[in-house]
């Protein structure tokens, strides 16, 4: 390990310290990058020899979890610097930049991966598309999935995650990679598909998604990494996340066997999530809770909260039960200490298929021995798409696209992301309670599927159902998995 990681490490990691070497691993995964707005660039790779000549140069532009602790310091340290007159803060122009490969472009690289392990990523995100639920048309190997054009046929093979403070800084960080791989001259070793941006929404819905919820929240915390691990969850091990590091099992409980280029790599998934937020909102105000003392307003607020399990502000229904609490979510050893064990069976607090218990269902398993352990994600992603017109707003339906961006980063899809979305979220019987009259329903927000239907939504009487609109308000228009290597693996490959 490096001096310079040695200095990053955590003086005092609670539980066993681990070597993790923050030099070798890409910033995102571990860290996430500091940004008010990232682009996604998808490329094809024409000329694997050129690419691989070309990728020596773009190495040192890759942003790892060491030099991303960095820039989060500068950004901490500048908000305590002087500011310029009238009180404005000085502009601090910071970009981070990561890479990703899909297997299609692995396999363009002639990489043989025998031991990347892991039958979703072989298979790429389009062929996992039907199992995820997602709309399309056919059955099986016909199934085509209804998504933008550019993530179907596994043309995509490298994704460049770039993010910034704004968008010159993002644009000229693409220039600049552009540049290395000859884009639009002949010296080009690839072809660019598709950019997708997203920016943090402005003003105080600053780190809310689009339906107005606080994200972000509640993400596992990872052993030897985290320095602070507050009431919650219990840490992770990192190979929950990263290839070839302690915890990185197979299903018996044995290490999974990686080759050496694959240690501290990560898979992540990437997936282009549109929301309907006009219709979100109409179903809220059309089904407003009916308690006492509630206006149409509060009642609708209620519901939403029951749907997501935490209010807007963030606060956890668990905790804050009936109204919001927004001074949970300042505190971080209330905002995520909270384990769904005090009404397993009624619902009358949190209703079992809230989109927060649907995908981390804490004491709901673990009380019964299950561990989570391995289907934690980290996740990361960003809001694309403008605010909600007044014409949408008056009409109540989509005119604009806009959506969540969502990314996330596990050692394994298959138990990670695949896991979630097929069998927690799509899986109406899921939890498994015993003693429930209730079948919990789908996850309101992600859960895809036929008959979509509720239990548990109203607090007066759990066992009622409630049908879903037949059009989800989140509709999947595409996505991919790409394996994310460490310094040393884009090094050596
Ligand atoms: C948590 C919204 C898609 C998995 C949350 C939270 C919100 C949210 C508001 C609570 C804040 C937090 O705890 O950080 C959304 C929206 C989505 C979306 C609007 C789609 C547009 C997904 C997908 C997955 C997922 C596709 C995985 C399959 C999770 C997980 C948590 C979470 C694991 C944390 C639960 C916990 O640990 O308490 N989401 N989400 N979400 N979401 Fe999503």
């Amino acid at each position: 390990m490096s001096d310079q990681a040695k200095q990053q490490s955590p003086a005092k990691a609670p539980g066993p310290v681990i070597d993790l070497d923050l030099n070798n691993i890409q910033g995102d995964i571990l860290s996430g990058f500091p940004k008010k707005t990232e682009t996604n660039y998808f490329f094809g790779i024409d000329n694997p020899d050129l690419f691989k000549q070309q990728l020596k140069n773009f190495i040192p532009l890759v942003k790892t979890v060491a030099q991303v602790l960095k820039d989060r310091k500068k950004i901490d340290d500048h908000k305590n610097a002087p500011h310029l007159p009238g009180g404005k803060p000085h502009l601090i122009k910071l970009a981070g930049v990561n890479v990703g490969f899909s297997h299609a472009g692995l396999a363009k690289l002639g990489i043989v991966d025998t031991n990347l392990l892991d039958t979703a990523f072989l298979g790429g995100q389009a062929a996992d598309a039907e199992g995820l639920g997602d709309p399309g048309s056919g059955t099986g190997p016909t199934f085509v999935p209804d998504w933008d054009a550019a993530f179907k046929g596994n043309q995509i093979h490298g994704s460049f995650l770039v993010a910034g403070d704004s968008h010159p800084t993002v644009d000229s960080k693409i220039r600049e990679i552009e540049k290395i791989f000859g884009v639009n001259t002949p010296k080009s070793s690839i072809c660019h598909i598709l950019s997708i941006s997203g920016d943090v929404r402005p003003g105080v819905e600053s780190g809310h998604e689009h339906f107005g919820f606080l994200d972000g929240i509640s993400n596992p915390l990872v052993i030897g990494f985290d320095q602070k691990i507050p009431p919650g969850p219990a840490p992770v091990h990192p190979g929950i996340v990263l290839l070839g590091r302690d915890g990185d099992n197979d299903s018996t409980g044995k290490p999974n066997v990686r080759d050496d280029w694959m240690v501290d790599g990560s898979f992540l998934v990437f997936r282009y999530l549109h929301q309907k937020v006009p219709e979100f909102n109409k179903f809220l105000s059309d089904n407003s809770l009916q308690l006492p003392g509630l206006s149409k307003k509060e009642g609708a607020d209620l519901l939403g909260a029951r749907l997501v399990g935490r209010w807007q502000s963030g606060a956890p229904v668990d905790l804050a039960p009936f109204e919001d609490d927004p001074d949970l979510v300042d505190h971080p050893d209330k905002v995520n200490s909270f384990e769904f064990t005090a009404e397993r069976d009624f619902q009358k607090i949190c209703p079992f298929a809230a989109h927060v218990r649907k995908t981390n269902p804490r004491a709901d398993l673990e009380a019964n021995g299950i561990s989570i352990e391995t289907k934690r994600i980290l996740r990361r992603g960003i809001q694309f798409g403008p605010e909600v017109s007044k014409q949408e707003q008056r009409e109540q339906r989509t005119i604009f696209a806009r959506g969540l961006l969502f990314q996330c980063y596990q050692s394994s899809i298959v138990n990670g992301f695949q896991f979630i979305q097929k069998s927690w979220a799509n899986n109406v019987n899921f939890p498994p309670f015993q003693k429930t009259p209730q079948v919990p329903g789908f996850d309101p927000i992600i859960g895809q599927g036929a008959n979509r239907k509720l239990s548990g939504y109203d607090p007066n009487d759990p066992s009622k159902e409630l049908a879903l609109p037949a059009d989800p308000w989140v509709v999947p228009r595409g996505g991919e998995y790409f394996f994310v290597p460490s310094i040393k693996g884009l090094n050596e490959k």
